[in-house]
Protein backbone atom coordinates (compact mmCIF):
# COMPACT_ATOMS: atom_id res chain seq x y z
CA UNK A 1 0.00 0.00 0.00
CA UNK A 2 1.45 3.40 -0.84
CA UNK A 3 2.39 5.92 1.71
CA UNK A 4 0.13 8.46 1.37
CA UNK A 5 1.62 11.83 2.10
CA UNK A 6 -0.37 15.47 2.82
CA UNK A 7 0.97 18.32 0.76
CA UNK A 8 -0.40 21.45 1.77
CA UNK A 9 -0.23 23.94 -1.05
CA UNK A 10 0.32 21.33 -3.46
CA UNK A 11 -1.64 23.01 -6.49
CA UNK A 12 1.13 25.67 -6.18
CA UNK A 13 4.24 25.89 -8.32
CA UNK A 14 6.75 24.00 -5.96
CA UNK A 15 3.81 21.73 -4.38
CA UNK A 16 2.68 20.40 -8.27
CA UNK A 17 6.08 19.38 -9.53
CA UNK A 18 6.50 17.39 -5.77
CA UNK A 19 2.96 15.64 -6.21
CA UNK A 20 4.56 14.42 -9.72
CA UNK A 21 8.02 13.28 -7.95
CA UNK A 22 5.99 11.35 -5.15
CA UNK A 23 3.98 9.45 -7.17
CA UNK A 24 6.91 8.67 -9.20
CA UNK A 25 8.94 7.57 -6.53
CA UNK A 26 5.48 5.40 -5.00
CA UNK A 27 3.91 7.66 -2.90
CA UNK A 28 0.35 8.52 -3.08
CA UNK A 29 0.27 12.15 -2.32
CA UNK A 30 -2.72 14.06 -1.22
CA UNK A 31 -3.23 17.72 -2.27
CA UNK A 32 -4.63 20.05 0.02
CA UNK A 33 -5.50 23.48 -0.60
CA UNK A 34 -7.83 26.36 -1.13
CA UNK A 35 -6.78 27.82 -4.12
CA UNK A 36 -5.83 31.25 -2.76
CA UNK A 37 -2.80 31.52 -4.61
CA UNK A 38 -2.77 28.71 -7.07
CA UNK A 39 -5.26 27.54 -10.25
CA UNK A 40 -7.50 24.15 -9.45
CA UNK A 41 -6.59 23.97 -13.40
CA UNK A 42 -3.05 22.29 -12.27
CA UNK A 43 -5.25 19.12 -11.11
CA UNK A 44 -6.29 18.29 -15.02
CA UNK A 45 -2.65 19.20 -16.18
CA UNK A 46 -0.79 16.99 -13.50
CA UNK A 47 -3.59 13.58 -14.31
CA UNK A 48 -2.16 14.19 -18.20
CA UNK A 49 1.48 13.91 -16.29
CA UNK A 50 0.55 11.07 -13.70
CA UNK A 51 -2.45 9.36 -15.51
CA UNK A 52 -4.85 10.19 -13.01
CA UNK A 53 -6.30 13.39 -10.78
CA UNK A 54 -4.12 12.72 -7.38
CA UNK A 55 -6.49 13.09 -4.68
CA UNK A 56 -7.59 16.70 -3.32
CA UNK A 57 -8.97 18.67 -0.85
CA UNK A 58 -9.62 22.12 -0.27
CA UNK A 59 -8.67 23.04 3.31
CA UNK A 60 -6.98 26.05 4.68
CA UNK A 61 -3.68 25.08 6.82
CA UNK A 62 -4.96 27.70 9.57
CA UNK A 63 -8.32 25.03 10.17
CA UNK A 64 -6.49 22.59 12.69
CA UNK A 65 -9.52 20.87 13.22
CA UNK A 66 -10.18 19.71 9.74
CA UNK A 67 -6.44 18.99 9.42
CA UNK A 68 -7.01 16.79 12.37
CA UNK A 69 -10.09 14.96 10.54
CA UNK A 70 -7.80 14.34 7.84
CA UNK A 71 -4.80 13.18 9.32
CA UNK A 72 -7.20 10.53 10.99
CA UNK A 73 -9.65 9.59 7.91
CA UNK A 74 -6.86 9.52 5.44
CA UNK A 75 -4.31 7.58 7.64
CA UNK A 76 -1.42 9.87 6.31
CA UNK A 77 1.83 8.89 6.50
CA UNK A 78 3.75 11.78 6.13
CA UNK A 79 3.46 15.89 5.74
CA UNK A 80 5.34 17.79 3.32
CA UNK A 81 4.07 21.90 4.02
CA UNK A 82 4.19 24.54 0.69
CA UNK A 83 1.02 26.34 1.80
CA UNK A 84 2.36 29.77 2.64
CA UNK A 85 2.68 33.59 0.96
CA UNK A 86 5.56 33.94 -0.75
CA UNK A 87 6.11 37.83 -2.84
CA UNK A 88 9.27 39.37 -0.40
CA UNK A 89 7.73 42.92 -2.12
CA UNK A 90 4.34 42.12 -1.15
CA UNK A 91 5.24 41.15 2.99
CA UNK A 92 6.45 44.21 3.23
CA UNK A 93 3.34 46.00 1.98
CA UNK A 94 0.96 43.54 3.88
CA UNK A 95 3.28 42.17 6.41
CA UNK A 96 -0.38 40.65 8.71
CA UNK A 97 -1.34 38.88 5.54
CA UNK A 98 2.44 37.30 5.57
CA UNK A 99 1.88 36.51 9.36
CA UNK A 100 -1.70 35.36 9.87
CA UNK A 101 -1.12 33.01 7.09
CA UNK A 102 2.16 31.80 7.11
CA UNK A 103 2.62 31.40 10.92
CA UNK A 104 -0.88 30.75 11.65
CA UNK A 105 -0.59 28.23 9.13
CA UNK A 106 2.96 26.29 10.30
CA UNK A 107 1.02 26.58 14.16
CA UNK A 108 -1.78 24.62 12.98
CA UNK A 109 0.06 21.67 11.32
CA UNK A 110 2.73 21.56 13.59
CA UNK A 111 -0.06 21.20 16.28
CA UNK A 112 -1.46 18.17 14.48
CA UNK A 113 2.50 16.75 13.82
CA UNK A 114 2.88 16.97 17.73
CA UNK A 115 -0.41 14.77 18.18
CA UNK A 116 0.87 12.48 15.48
CA UNK A 117 4.72 12.77 16.23
CA UNK A 118 5.22 9.47 14.17
CA UNK A 119 3.89 11.68 11.14
CA UNK A 120 7.09 13.02 9.56
CA UNK A 121 7.17 16.69 8.59
CA UNK A 122 8.84 18.64 6.14
CA UNK A 123 8.87 22.18 6.00
CA UNK A 124 9.51 24.89 2.48
CA UNK A 125 11.84 27.16 4.51
CA UNK A 126 14.03 29.56 2.37
CA UNK A 127 17.82 30.88 1.67
CA UNK A 128 16.50 33.87 2.72
CA UNK A 129 17.63 33.54 6.16
CA UNK A 130 20.64 34.05 5.53
CA UNK A 131 19.99 37.68 4.71
CA UNK A 132 22.90 39.10 3.53
CA UNK A 133 25.68 36.70 4.61
CA UNK A 134 28.90 39.00 5.97
CA UNK A 135 31.11 38.98 3.52
CA UNK A 136 29.99 35.16 2.51
CA UNK A 137 28.53 34.13 -0.70
CA UNK A 138 28.60 30.18 -0.21
CA UNK A 139 26.18 29.58 2.62
CA UNK A 140 26.51 26.05 4.46
CA UNK A 141 23.75 25.05 7.19
CA UNK A 142 26.22 26.16 10.15
CA UNK A 143 26.48 30.04 8.78
CA UNK A 144 24.60 31.99 10.97
CA UNK A 145 21.21 32.96 10.18
CA UNK A 146 20.75 37.09 10.02
CA UNK A 147 17.44 39.33 10.80
CA UNK A 148 15.79 38.68 7.36
CA UNK A 149 14.82 42.04 5.55
CA UNK A 150 11.36 41.21 4.73
CA UNK A 151 8.00 39.86 6.37
CA UNK A 152 8.13 37.15 3.97
CA UNK A 153 11.60 36.53 5.38
CA UNK A 154 10.76 35.96 8.83
CA UNK A 155 8.25 33.79 8.46
CA UNK A 156 10.47 31.57 7.35
CA UNK A 157 13.27 32.45 9.81
CA UNK A 158 10.71 32.40 12.66
CA UNK A 159 9.17 28.82 11.04
CA UNK A 160 12.09 27.35 11.65
CA UNK A 161 12.66 28.08 15.10
CA UNK A 162 8.99 27.26 15.72
CA UNK A 163 10.20 23.69 14.78
CA UNK A 164 13.22 23.48 16.51
CA UNK A 165 10.92 24.58 19.24
CA UNK A 166 8.59 21.97 19.08
CA UNK A 167 11.03 19.21 18.88
CA UNK A 168 13.05 20.45 21.40
CA UNK A 169 9.62 19.87 23.56
CA UNK A 170 8.97 16.75 21.77
CA UNK A 171 12.22 14.76 20.86
CA UNK A 172 10.25 12.18 18.67
CA UNK A 173 9.26 14.34 16.05
CA UNK A 174 11.05 13.51 12.86
CA UNK A 175 11.14 17.07 10.76
CA UNK A 176 13.30 18.55 8.29
CA UNK A 177 13.52 22.15 7.02
CA UNK A 178 14.83 22.63 3.42
CA UNK A 179 16.27 26.01 2.10
CA UNK A 180 15.55 26.67 -1.20
CA UNK A 181 17.63 28.57 -3.34
CA UNK A 182 16.12 30.06 -6.03
CA UNK A 183 13.57 27.78 -7.73
CA UNK A 184 13.45 28.31 -11.43
CA UNK A 185 11.98 26.64 -14.79
CA UNK A 186 9.14 23.81 -15.23
CA UNK A 187 8.16 20.20 -15.57
CA UNK A 188 9.18 19.00 -19.30
CA UNK A 189 5.74 18.30 -20.24
CA UNK A 190 5.33 22.11 -20.38
CA UNK A 191 1.72 21.36 -18.43
CA UNK A 192 3.07 22.63 -14.94
CA UNK A 193 5.06 25.28 -14.24
CA UNK A 194 5.35 28.52 -12.33
CA UNK A 195 2.04 30.94 -12.50
CA UNK A 196 2.67 34.25 -11.14
CA UNK A 197 0.07 35.95 -10.26
CA UNK A 198 0.15 39.54 -11.29
CA UNK A 199 3.26 41.08 -12.37
CA UNK A 200 5.90 38.63 -11.72
CA UNK A 201 8.27 39.57 -8.87
CA UNK A 202 11.04 37.12 -9.28
CA UNK A 203 13.63 36.77 -12.18
CA UNK A 204 12.65 34.01 -14.68
CA UNK A 205 9.18 34.21 -14.64
CA UNK A 206 9.73 38.09 -15.56
CA UNK A 207 12.05 37.40 -17.98
CA UNK A 208 9.98 34.66 -20.02
CA UNK A 209 6.89 37.07 -20.02
CA UNK A 210 9.19 40.03 -21.65
CA UNK A 211 10.49 37.35 -24.22
CA UNK A 212 5.61 36.27 -24.75
CA UNK A 213 5.56 39.87 -25.29
CA UNK A 214 3.25 40.04 -21.86
CA UNK A 215 5.98 42.71 -20.03
CA UNK A 216 7.43 45.14 -22.04
CA UNK A 217 11.05 44.74 -20.98
CA UNK A 218 13.18 43.17 -18.36
CA UNK A 219 14.73 46.07 -15.97
CA UNK A 220 18.65 44.37 -14.62
CA UNK A 221 18.16 45.82 -10.97
CA UNK A 222 21.71 47.08 -10.77
CA UNK A 223 24.70 46.92 -12.98
CA UNK A 224 27.72 48.16 -10.68
CA UNK A 225 27.93 45.41 -7.68
CA UNK A 226 30.74 44.00 -6.75
CA UNK A 227 30.05 40.88 -9.14
CA UNK A 228 31.82 38.85 -12.23
CA UNK A 229 29.79 40.90 -14.72
CA UNK A 230 28.24 43.82 -11.91
CA UNK A 231 25.09 41.80 -11.62
CA UNK A 232 23.61 40.25 -8.72
CA UNK A 233 24.21 36.89 -8.11
CA UNK A 234 21.82 33.73 -6.97
CA UNK A 235 22.04 29.89 -6.88
CA UNK A 236 19.08 28.85 -9.27
CA UNK A 237 17.56 25.69 -8.62
CA UNK A 238 15.52 23.45 -11.72
CA UNK A 239 12.12 23.23 -9.50
CA UNK A 240 12.18 19.73 -10.90
CA UNK A 241 15.34 19.06 -8.48
CA UNK A 242 13.75 20.76 -6.10
CA UNK A 243 11.13 18.02 -5.86
CA UNK A 244 13.32 15.49 -5.91
CA UNK A 245 14.92 16.74 -2.97
CA UNK A 246 11.17 16.33 -0.68
CA UNK A 247 10.78 13.41 -2.08
CA UNK A 248 14.84 12.16 -0.22
CA UNK A 249 13.99 14.29 2.69
CA UNK A 250 10.88 11.95 3.12
CA UNK A 251 12.58 8.65 2.32
CA UNK A 252 15.02 10.07 4.68
CA UNK A 253 12.45 10.55 7.70
CA UNK A 254 10.68 7.77 7.48
CA UNK A 255 13.82 5.91 7.71
CA UNK A 256 14.23 6.98 10.81
CA UNK A 257 13.70 5.16 14.31
CA UNK A 258 14.06 8.75 16.16
CA UNK A 259 12.95 11.95 16.07
CA UNK A 260 14.79 15.27 14.84
CA UNK A 261 14.97 18.58 13.11
CA UNK A 262 17.17 19.26 10.52
CA UNK A 263 18.19 21.84 8.22
CA UNK A 264 19.24 21.28 4.66
CA UNK A 265 20.48 23.89 2.12
CA UNK A 266 18.49 22.98 -1.22
CA UNK A 267 20.79 24.41 -4.27
CA UNK A 268 23.03 23.80 -7.21
CA UNK A 269 26.11 24.79 -4.98
CA UNK A 270 26.79 27.37 -8.10
CA UNK A 271 26.22 30.79 -8.36
CA UNK A 272 24.63 32.66 -11.87
CA UNK A 273 24.60 36.25 -12.38
CA UNK A 274 21.18 38.24 -13.45
CA UNK A 275 22.92 38.89 -16.60
CA UNK A 276 24.51 35.25 -17.44
CA UNK A 277 20.85 34.02 -16.85
CA UNK A 278 19.86 36.40 -19.15
CA UNK A 279 21.94 35.45 -22.07
CA UNK A 280 21.38 31.66 -21.16
CA UNK A 281 17.47 32.51 -21.80
CA UNK A 282 18.45 34.00 -25.02
CA UNK A 283 20.86 31.66 -26.27
CA UNK A 284 18.68 28.14 -25.55
CA UNK A 285 15.91 29.73 -26.78
CA UNK A 286 17.40 31.83 -29.54
CA UNK A 287 15.08 34.85 -28.27
CA UNK A 288 16.61 38.27 -28.59
CA UNK A 289 15.74 39.97 -24.99
CA UNK A 290 14.35 43.34 -25.10
CA UNK A 291 16.20 44.01 -21.68
CA UNK A 292 17.93 47.20 -20.01
CA UNK A 293 19.73 48.23 -16.64
CA UNK A 294 17.71 49.99 -13.86
CA UNK A 295 18.33 51.17 -10.40
CA UNK A 296 19.11 48.80 -7.86
CA UNK A 297 16.21 46.56 -5.65
CA UNK A 298 16.04 47.45 -2.12
CA UNK A 299 17.06 44.37 -0.22
CA UNK A 300 18.64 42.26 -2.47
CA UNK A 301 21.68 40.23 -1.42
CA UNK A 302 24.96 40.75 -3.83
CA UNK A 303 25.97 36.98 -4.09
CA UNK A 304 24.58 34.10 -2.63
CA UNK A 305 24.57 30.48 -3.00
CA UNK A 306 24.63 27.07 -1.30
CA UNK A 307 27.17 24.51 0.17
CA UNK A 308 25.02 21.48 -0.97
CA UNK A 309 27.26 18.89 0.88
CA UNK A 310 25.11 18.17 3.71
CA UNK A 311 22.46 17.36 1.27
CA UNK A 312 24.56 14.69 -0.53
CA UNK A 313 25.70 13.14 3.06
CA UNK A 314 22.21 12.98 4.30
CA UNK A 315 19.88 12.66 1.99
CA UNK A 316 22.31 11.09 -0.99
CA UNK A 317 20.72 14.18 -3.08
CA UNK A 318 22.21 16.65 -5.51
CA UNK A 319 20.84 18.59 -8.63
CA UNK A 320 21.23 16.72 -11.70
CA UNK A 321 19.85 20.00 -13.65
CA UNK A 322 21.24 22.94 -15.31
CA UNK A 323 20.84 26.27 -16.27
CA UNK A 324 20.16 25.72 -19.60
CA UNK A 325 17.43 22.81 -18.92
CA UNK A 326 15.48 25.15 -16.32
CA UNK A 327 15.44 28.19 -18.98
CA UNK A 328 14.00 25.95 -21.49
CA UNK A 329 11.68 24.47 -19.77
CA UNK A 330 10.56 27.63 -18.66
CA UNK A 331 9.69 29.05 -21.77
CA UNK A 332 8.09 25.91 -22.99
CA UNK A 333 6.17 26.25 -20.37
CA UNK A 334 5.08 29.98 -20.93
CA UNK A 335 4.21 29.50 -24.60
CA UNK A 336 1.78 26.46 -23.59
CA UNK A 337 0.00 29.11 -21.53
CA UNK A 338 0.06 32.02 -23.89
CA UNK A 339 -0.44 29.53 -27.01
CA UNK A 340 2.67 31.00 -28.70
CA UNK A 341 3.76 27.81 -31.21
C1 LIG B 1 16.75 37.38 -8.40
C2 LIG B 1 17.68 38.43 -8.97
C3 LIG B 1 16.95 40.69 -8.63
C4 LIG B 1 13.44 40.60 -11.20
C5 LIG B 1 13.26 35.76 -3.81
C6 LIG B 1 12.94 35.40 -2.38
C7 LIG B 1 13.37 33.97 -2.14
C8 LIG B 1 12.67 33.09 -3.09
C9 LIG B 1 13.03 33.49 -4.52
C10 LIG B 1 10.54 32.05 -2.66
C11 LIG B 1 17.86 39.62 -8.05
C12 LIG B 1 16.99 40.35 -10.12
C13 LIG B 1 14.57 40.21 -10.51
C14 LIG B 1 13.55 41.58 -12.22
C15 LIG B 1 15.89 41.71 -11.83
N1 LIG B 1 11.25 33.15 -2.87
N2 LIG B 1 15.77 40.77 -10.82
N3 LIG B 1 14.77 42.10 -12.49
O1 LIG B 1 15.03 38.10 -4.66
O2 LIG B 1 16.79 36.29 -5.06
O3 LIG B 1 14.64 35.69 -3.98
O4 LIG B 1 12.62 34.85 -4.68
O5 LIG B 1 10.84 30.93 -2.61
O6 LIG B 1 13.03 33.62 -0.81
O7 LIG B 1 13.67 36.24 -1.53
O8 LIG B 1 14.68 36.28 -6.39
O9 LIG B 1 13.94 36.27 -8.72
O10 LIG B 1 13.21 38.18 -7.23
O11 LIG B 1 15.57 38.06 -7.96
O12 LIG B 1 17.01 42.22 -12.09
O13 LIG B 1 12.54 41.99 -12.88
O14 LIG B 1 17.08 38.95 -10.17
O15 LIG B 1 17.45 42.01 -8.42
O16 LIG B 1 19.18 40.08 -8.14
P1 LIG B 1 15.36 36.70 -5.00
P2 LIG B 1 14.25 37.21 -7.61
Amino acid sequence: MAKKVLVTGGAGYIGSHTVVELIKSGYDPVILDDYRNSDASVLKRLAQIIGKEPEHIVCDVCDQQMLEHIIETHSISGVIHFAAYKAVGESVENPLKYYSNNIAGLVSVLNVIKQNPEIPFVFSSSCTVYGEPEGLKEVDEKTAKSIPTSPYGYTKWLGEQIIEDLFLANKKARMMSLRYFNPIGAHESGLIGELPVGKPNNLLPFITQTAAGIQDKLFIFGQDYPTSDGTCVRDYIHVVDLAEAHVKAMDHLLSLQKGCHETVNVGTGKGTSVLELVRAFEKENNVELNYTFGPKRSGDVIEIYANVDYAFSLLGWRSTRDIKDAVRSAWKWEKSIRNIK
